[in-house]
């Protein structure tokens, strides 16, 4: 089966790019409001993209009435973001973070989650969270009914634990990441295997002498 993309309807291409190119990391994303409220929302249109700025990318839709979703339009007033990254601890507020809620309401506040004060941007980090990216906005692009804004990391927050501090690896038994599939789906990380680079030829090996 194949589709051309440029027939194919948005919904459409929607569903099927969000169903393939799985799973997703989730940033849940807190910023600050003109008045000062702390908003909190995840996208997983995100990504790390660059270490040399380190850089990161959150690609969010207008709302259908045509309005921008309050991370947006915080971010491009302030210049100021964090990505709190989810682990299974948090899946269930994250989520929760989802629901339209009016810019004057917390979302953290609603589902439980708490504010921890951030080092060099304004909006708070979350304290539950394995990880806090702390962003300033580099530059933000508007395509079709998306701002794609992309954040430089000005400081990390981790978990205690999760980082060997002489090699710099994270405990990948401890961090227990979720990623999106699509719609309200997600997955753990359990499940990891490592490979060698030969490992091919152990295959090819094998399957010569079936
Ligand atoms: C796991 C997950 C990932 C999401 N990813 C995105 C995304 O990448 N872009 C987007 O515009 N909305 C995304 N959404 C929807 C927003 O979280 C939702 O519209 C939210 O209400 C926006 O809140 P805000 O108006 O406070 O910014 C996602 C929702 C979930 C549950």
């Amino acid at each position: 089966m194949d589709f051309n993309f440029d027939r194919l309807e948005r919904t459409l291409r929607y569903k099927l790019l969000t169903g393939l190119v799985v799973p997703r990391p989730i940033a849940l994303v807190t910023s600050l409001s003109a008045a000062g409220v702390v908003n909190a929302a995840p996208f997983s249109f995100f990504n790390v993209l660059a270490d040399e700025p380190p850089i990161v990318i959150l690609s969010i839709e207008d709302r259908a009435s045509g309005s921008m979703k309050d991370t947006g339009r915080n971010i491009i007033e302030r210049r100021e973001f964090v990505v709190n990254l989810v682990d299974e601890s948090i899946a269930v507020q994250m989520h929760g973070c989802s629901n339209d809620m009016p810019p004057e309401v917390s979302e953290l506040k609603v589902v439980g989650l708490t504010e921890a004060p951030s080092l060099s941007v304004s909006p708070p980090r979350i304290l539950e969270a394995p990880a806090a990216l702390e962003c300033t906005l580099y530059s933000d692009i508007s395509i079709g009914k998306r701002r794609i804004l992309i954040g430089q990391v000005r400081h990390l927050h981790v978990r205690d634990g999760l980082v060997d501090p002489q090699t710099f690896r994270i405990d990948m038994c401890l961090y227990q990441p979720v990623g999106r599939l699509f719609a309200n789906r997600y997955c753990r990380t359990g499940g990891q295997f490592s490979l060698e680079k030969n490992a091919y030829l152990e295959q090819l090996e094998q399957a010569g002498r079936t």
